[in-house]
């Protein structure tokens, strides 16, 4: 099969974060400050991306702004001449940060919404302060004038913001939203009782997302992650794996998603040992799952095979032990009932979330 290059990268920079969110897809084992690629590490990766053929480049963590060397960085992957957007929550940004990676020239900023008032963005954030930080955050933003996405992870205990975080989009003036409903990986995957949505809650968000996009066309584009545990076809995960984007974690490992790392018996090869572009093409765990050969029945002879590839592979993993399995939040998977049967008692219980912890 021919592959494509990569259109975008995701430098997760550092896994340190002030803020301890349970819908976390880090890793459980986060690398330690000591791990970390230094700056000219990630400049040569950035070059090795840019020459590969990757256009954008997203700079992620934790949280990227606890990188002291964050402006330099900015400067390095323009100077390689990608695209950069910054992924944060806000909190370490001063407007002074913001001048000098305006002048540095950063792209766009994704701010990431915990919730729509102090009360609930703090106790999900597990930050005192910190709503009223991003608020300042995103003023400085709009005065700069960064092109702006908001960034709403809705689970079980915010779903009823939703109508209030589109409003505030508007309010910032950003161009984007994404609602993503929660990903079960990492952290997530830890507090699934205290996340997952009602069958009820995933049923209104589709309404809320469907009457906000036809009555905000052309001032405000709507991505949408739909609940996959209540759905009937699973998303099409990274875009099919090995076909559009890779990640790159703290340490150097290159990975074809953020979860990869979860399914046994996959190598990952490190920017460190390896060029990139022969991680893209001949590394093993980036063939292993891509184009459509690999699948087994149900995906092999289905008519969407191309659309959604078979859905997610560490779901796959997470949810029957199996990351060459059909995604169970496909409905012509055998384990489709049974997944929502679960979705349901998840969803019925009580439980307390658990924080996500500090990186060493
Ligand atoms: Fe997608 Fe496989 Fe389900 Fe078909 S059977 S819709 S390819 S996950
Ligand atoms: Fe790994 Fe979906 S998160 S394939």
């Amino acid at each position: 099969m021919s592959v494509n290059p990569p259109i975008a990268m995701l430098a997760e920079l550092t896994h340190r974060c002030p803020l301890s969110c349970p819908y976390c897809s880090n890793p459980v084992e986060l690398t330690r400050r000591d791990a970390e690629l230094d700056t000219a590490t990630w400049a040569d990766v950035f070059r090795q991306a840019a020459d590969l053929g990757v256009l954008q480049l997203h700079l992620s963590g934790g949280e990227p702004v606890t990188r002291r060397d964050l402006v330099d960085l900015v400067v390095a992957a323009r100077e390689a001449g990608l695209y950069t957007n910054l992924i944060t929550s806000g909190i370490g940004l001063t407007e002074k940060r913001l001048k000098e990676l305006d002048a540095a020239g950063l792209d766009h900023i994704q701010l990431s919404l915990q919730g729509t008032d102090a009360e609930m963005a703090d106790r999900i954030g597990g930050y005192r302060g910190g709503f009223a930080r991003k608020m300042d955050v995103a003023r400085w933003i709009g005065e700069i004038g960064f092109p702006l996405t908001l960034n709403a992870v809705l689970h079980r205990q915010n779903l009823h913001q939703l109508p209030r975080a589109i409003e505030m989009a508007v309010e910032m003036g950003a161009r984007r939203i994404e609602v993503a409903t929660v990903q079960f990986h990492g952290w997530a995957l830890l507090s699934r009782d205290a996340l997952m949505p009602t069958r009820d809650q995933a049923r209104e968000a589709d309404a809320i997302v469907a009457e906000a996009r036809a009555r905000l066309k052309g001032t405000l584009v709507i991505d949408y992650v739909p609940a996959d545990y209540h759905s009937d076809y699973p998303k099409r995960c990274m875009g099919g794996w090995g076909t559009t984007g890779l990640n790159v974690a703290p340490d150097g490992l290159v990975l074809p998603c953020h979860a990869a790392q979860t399914i046994p018996g996959l190598a990952f090869d490190r920017v460190q040992d390896r060029p990139l572009r022969e991680i893209w093409y001949e590394g093993r765990a980036f063939n292993a799952y891509r184009g459509t050969d690999w699948m087994p029945e149900p995906c092999a002879s289905c008519e969407r095979k191309h659309i959604d590839f078979g859905g997610c592979r560490c779901q796959a993993m997470a949810l029957v032990g199996d990351a060459a399995a059909t995604d169970p939040t496909c409905i012509k998977s055998p384990h489709h009932a049974a997944l929502q049967a679960r979705a349901d008692a998840f969803a019925a219980g009580e439980a307390a979330f658990t924080a996500r912890a500090a990186a060493g």
